[in-house]
């Protein structure tokens, strides 16, 4: 027998027994005579004694395999941070099953470079931390399946053969052999064929189905990660809503024993961007945006009044007392750039009144309507930010979750869920010049006649996303399932019918032979997981077993790698390599 007992099984009451245990070395302690093993498996660690007549010239060292028999007894100083920590193995028999030759790097060292520890994966799995996670993440897992069966939900698989369908992120392509010069697409999501299964009756559906998207990578996105994906016929969002908040429930309460409240808050999407600047705001704070546009309106101070809106933060100093200096200001109006805010203006109430960089350019009546509106305390600030209505909204949104995480307001023990729901059908993209669907186009657009399709800056979409602690958790929406509104849809974002037939005629398709009316949502597992076990930063590379690195690399496999031109050749393939 390899093992009687695991290494974080041995209790008190097992003092006598004479047991096999197999495991890992983590730490040696060597005497005159004896050898103090710390050994490890993934159920705990546990003391173990060896005369060193029974090592003989076995070499030991860290991380090695080893098998010891031996009678438990009593410690006589118990370690009261490990389970086992009252009893040891006093070994009788002692075998090195596969000896660890030197490690590239020191287990859970912090210094080691994300490079180390993904092309050691092996390795680095054996820290407590990963060991925790992947453990939670099969446990997450297991118990959403748990739920969605009792919910009477079946989990069908889809291809990972697809076709490509360019329309959101960019495809992974593979090239087909027997059909020389095409090529399958890895799946985006399976939202095609889960609106198929649909058609085909199956109607609650769900599938913890692995997602391809090759697009700029960031910690919260991989190129390959994994969706909760599910989809319901004969239901309205409530519907979807209700099961989603049930899921949630379950999940949080079986695995980390936390009550969730539900329903959760909703909102829709035009009060995240005016509240928050943010269509996922995290409301684990508070820190509004406040429109000050007409206060401004009178100002000398073209910034304020020339601009089309103007809107703060209000930072009271009960909620931090703090003076940021000009350098904390600059880094800030550094980080909001790219959303287009040409600056921010800081104002803090001190012995002079509304005080900062800009302050000198304010006029007094502007800063006494200020201090008014928001009933300003010695020590409050306000950041500012004037321009465009978008660019004010997003920048002041950014700065907003900047702040916070410098300020350090968001508590990691809070899970703030929300659905923002009524997100606009179309966005305009400014790189390809034309309209796109925000969510994606199978979304029935939340209108009574198709005239108001053609409002494409106005028309709302059956869409929701379920948003937690300021993260996109999930989105969904209602589908269309009518050939008529499909085309209009694809019309609308420059989808002529050639082209739609060609990428979805199966769809268009399947929607003349009986389309139940369905919709649906998918969940980001890896972000649920990196949330649920407050991961630092919600890395969800620490949620998954072999991640890649940040440029798509597999730096234990080396892939991507070339391949032999011969595999090429059989490919129909030629490199054009520039
Ligand atoms: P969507 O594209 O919003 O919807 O994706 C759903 C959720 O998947 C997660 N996600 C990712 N997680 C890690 N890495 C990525 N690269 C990545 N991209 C997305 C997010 C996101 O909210 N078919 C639709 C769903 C539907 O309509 O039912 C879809 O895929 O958490």
């Amino acid at each position: 027998m390899m093992r009687t007992h695991t290494c974080g099984e041995l209790r008190e009451n097992d003092e006598g027994k004479i047991v096999v245990l197999s495991g890992w070395i983590k730490r040696i302690r060597e005497y005159s005579k004896i050898v103090f093993i710390d050994l490890w498996d993934r159920y705990g660690m546990t003391q173990v004694v060896i005369d060193k007549t029974l090592i003989g010239d076995k070499k030991i060292k860290k991380e090695s395999v080893v098998q010891v028999k031996g009678k438990v007894r009593l410690r006589e100083s118990p370690n009261p941070n490990i389970k086992t920590g009252k009893i040891e193995v006093d070994a009788e028999e002692f075998n090195v099953l596969s000896l660890s030759e030197q490690l590239p790097m020191e287990i859970g060292d912090p210094n080691n470079t994300d490079y180390t520890r993904l092309k050691y994966r092996f390795l680095d799995m054996r820290r407590d931390e990963m060991q925790y996670n992947i453990y939670m993440r099969y446990k997450i897992t297991h118990e959403i399946s748990k739920y969605f069966d009792s919910q009477n939900f079946i989990a069908v698989e889809t291809p990972i053969l697809a076709k490509s369908t360019p329309e959101g992120a960019r495809d992974y392509l593979v090239p087909s052999r027997i059909n020389k010069g095409k090529f399958y697409a890895l799946p985006q999501s399976p939202q095609l064929f889960k609106q198929l299964l649909m058609v085909a009756g199956f109607d609650r559906y769900y599938q913890v189905a692995r997602c391809f998207r090759d697009e700029d990578l960031r910690a919260d996105r991989q190129p390959e990660f994994t969706q909760i994906d599910m989809e319901m016929s004969f239901v309205d969002e409530e519907d979807i809503m209700a099961i989603v908040e049930g899921m949630m429930k379950h999940v949080f309460k079986n695995v980390l024993n936390i009550e969730i409240d539900t329903p959760f808050k909703r909102m829709t999407y035009d009060d995240a961007m005016s509240l928050y600047g943010s269509d996922k705001p995290d409301l684990r704070y508070d820190l509004k945006l406040n429109d000050i546009t007409e206060i401004c309106k009178g100002s000398s101070f073209k910034v304020l009044s020339d601009a089309e809106m103007v809107k703060c933060i209000h930072l009271p100093v009960n909620v931090r007392d703090v003076v940021f200096s000009r350098k904390d200001i600059d880094k800030f109006a550094e980080e909001i750039k790219p959303f287009g805010a040409k600056g921010v203006i800081y104002l803090r109430f001190g012995h002079e009144g509304l005080e900062g960089p800009m302050a000198k350019h304010i006029e007094d009546s502007t800063k006494d309507k200020l201090i008014s509106k928001f009933d300003m305390q010695k020590g409050d600030s306000l950041f500012i930010i004037s321009g465009d209505k978008k660019v004010v909204e997003r920048s002041l949104g950014e700065l907003r979750r900047r702040l916070a995480s410098h300020l350090n307001l968001a508590d990691d023990d809070k899970f703030e869920f929300v659905w923002i729901v009524d997100f606009p059908m179309f966005e305009y993209n400014d790189d390809e010049k034309r309209y796109v669907a925000v969510h994606h186009p199978f979304t029935q657009p939340k209108i009574k006649d198709y005239d108001e399709l053609k409002d494409k800056e106005n028309c709302k979409a059956r869409a929701y996303d379920i948003v937690l602690n300021g993260e996109e958790l999930g989105g969904g929406s209602i589908r269309i399932n009518t050939v008529e509104m499909q085309e209009k849809v694809f019309k609308e974002i420059g989808l002529d019918m050639e082209k739609a037939r060609q990428r979805f005629g199966f769809l268009l398709d399947a929607f003349k032979y009986g389309a139940p009316p369905h919709g649906g949502i998918a969940l980001g597992l890896d972000r649920m997981i990196a949330i649920m076990l407050k991961i630092k930063d919600h890395d969800i590379r620490e949620t998954i077993a072999f991640p890649k690195m940040k440029n798509a690399e597999d730096p234990m496999l080396e892939a991507p790698s070339e391949v032999d031109s011969e595999q090429l050749d059989e490919l129909g393939l030629g490199l054009k390599l520039s």
